[in-house]
């Protein structure tokens, strides 16, 4: 496997990769951002040993001695049986990409990008190897949570799609397929049909912004970790159609209530920022604080769900 670009979710591919047991090669464009990067994932890898999270049979110098870097394109994809771009979210820079890559990548190699939300159609077409190409979208952190949205291209050949998918499951991700491309793809449409509602309620003064966000995290959140929003339906009533007859009525009525798309700007969006700002002030040290026990409370629950499948 051969990752092009270590930044932040560069560096997580490979660390998910190496548990897997892959040969990893790191691309980036100056050897100083790969010494760092290096130097990063080894001092995750040894965190995650103490804290008892490392992933995979391998020990962290095993996995480590799978990872190698290199700043020449050409030598880096040389005998790469798939490709993880990880560039920044920028769709210029990564057709440019895609399209050095397409001189030089034979007929088997996938090309794969982690894209939050640039459809295939605008990154792959007319590329040579378009039928090699696909998305896979990580949710981040991906060590801690490992859905992986698969997203084709019109012209990407179903082996693409499989063979990602196979991969994504044997390193020990939740790969989920999308038939065809649509904004957002899944996740993203999702999250923002929540933050809308969340940001309508707290700028018409329903609630708190700290207790819209216990109403996630203490209540549909806990569920949510466990089964998605159809299969809650089906275990609150006696199955998905008498929910349907229960609550269909009641559903349509609350939802015809809903307010429009959001500005997510002026008055709310100062409430909101006050309010979280006072929980985590705005500075780094704050934020990289709560981002680690974001990842240790992920780490717990990714184990935890390990432990209840296997009960
Ligand atoms: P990042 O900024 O941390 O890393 C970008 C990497 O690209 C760096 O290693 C940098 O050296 C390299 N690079 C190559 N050419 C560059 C140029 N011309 N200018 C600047 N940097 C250049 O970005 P991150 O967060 O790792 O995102 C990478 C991709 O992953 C994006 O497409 C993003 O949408 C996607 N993604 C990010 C998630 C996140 O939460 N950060 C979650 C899921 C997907």
């Amino acid at each position: 496997v051969y990752l092009l670009f270590s930044g932040l979710i560069g560096r997580s591919w490979a660390m998910v990769f190496a548990a897997g047991g892959f040969k990893v090669k790191l691309y980036d464009i100056a050897q100083q951002q790969l010494t760092s990067a290096l130097e990063n994932i080894r001092k995750q890898l040894k965190e995650l040993e103490e804290t008892g999270f490392l992933k995979g049979a391998l020990g962290v110098e095993q996995q480590l001695a799978l990872i190698s870097v290199c700043t020449d394109l050409k030598a880096a994809v040389e005998g790469a049986t798939f490709i993880q771009e990880c560039t920044p979210e920028n769709l210029e820079l990564k057709r440019k990409i895609f399209g050095q890559l397409d001189l030089i990548v034979g007929d088997n190699v996938i090309l794969s990008s982690s894209t939050s939300c640039l459809l295939p159609s605008k990154l792959f077409t007319g590329l040579k190897h378009v039928k090699q190409c696909i998305v896979s979208h990580p949710v981040n952190p991906p060590y801690f949570v490992p859905l992986v949205e698969i997203v084709p291209h019109p012209e990407t050949d179903p082996s693409t799609t499989e063979r990602t998918y196979a991969l994504m499951k044997k390193i020990g991700q939740s790969p989920v397929k999308l038939n065809r491309e649509i904004e957002g793809f899944v996740l993203n449409r999702l999250q923002y049909a929540v933050i809308s509602e969340a940001w309508r309620l707290v700028g018409e003064g329903v609630i708190s912004p700290t207790d819209l966000d216990l109403v996630m995290s203490d209540g549909l959140g806990m569920r949510y970790a466990f089964i998605g929003p159809l299969e809650t339906m089906h275990l609150n009533a006696e199955g998905i159609s008498n929910y349907c007859d229960r609550y269909r009525e009641g559903m349509r009525h609350v939802l015809n209530t809903f307010g429009p798309v959001p500005e997510f700007s002026g008055e709310t969006e100062q409430k909101i920022n006050q309010a979280m700002s006072e929980k985590i002030p705005v500075v780094p040290k704050a934020l990289d604080a709560r981002r680690k026990w974001r990842d240790e409370c992920l780490a717990g629950l990714a184990k935890l769900k390990a432990q209840m499948k296997s009960d």
